[in-house]
């Protein structure tokens, strides 16, 4: 198996969930895969990011993904903002920066 050129995770929590994330995984797998990236982007499941607990207000950041290598954290995702994700973000490396909520890795995309 050639290794992934990325790998991301789209936040299932509760909080996430109350807002579609679900329907955002699904849709953003599917695409992946007819959009020929399937053996280059590896779309997963995630457990609670913990971006929703960041203001007083619960989920006012969901739903959240993340995306490495980059490290890239994305917040307040809809199903309308993942054409754009796979586009600019897995297929061209840019990085869609009003939905950034920030980035741990070194700047490469
Ligand atoms: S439930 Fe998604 S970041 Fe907490």
């Amino acid at each position: 198996m050639k290794p992934y050129r990325l790998h991301a995770f789209v936040c299932q929590g509760k909080r996430c969930l109350k807002k579609g994330s679900e329907e955002i995984f699904e849709d953003m797998k599917g695409k992946v895969k007819s959009g020929g990236l399937k053996g280059e982007v590896k779309v997963s499941r995630s457990g609670c990011l913990s971006v929703c607990k960041e203001t007083d207000e619960e989920g006012q950041y969901s739903p959240a993904m993340v995306v490495y290598p980059e490290g890239v954290w994305y917040r307040n995702i809809t199903l309308k903002d993942v054409d754009e994700i796979i586009e600019g973000h897995f297929r061209k490396g840019k990085i869609v920066e009003r939905l950034l909520h920030f980035r741990l890795g070194p700047k490469t995309a």
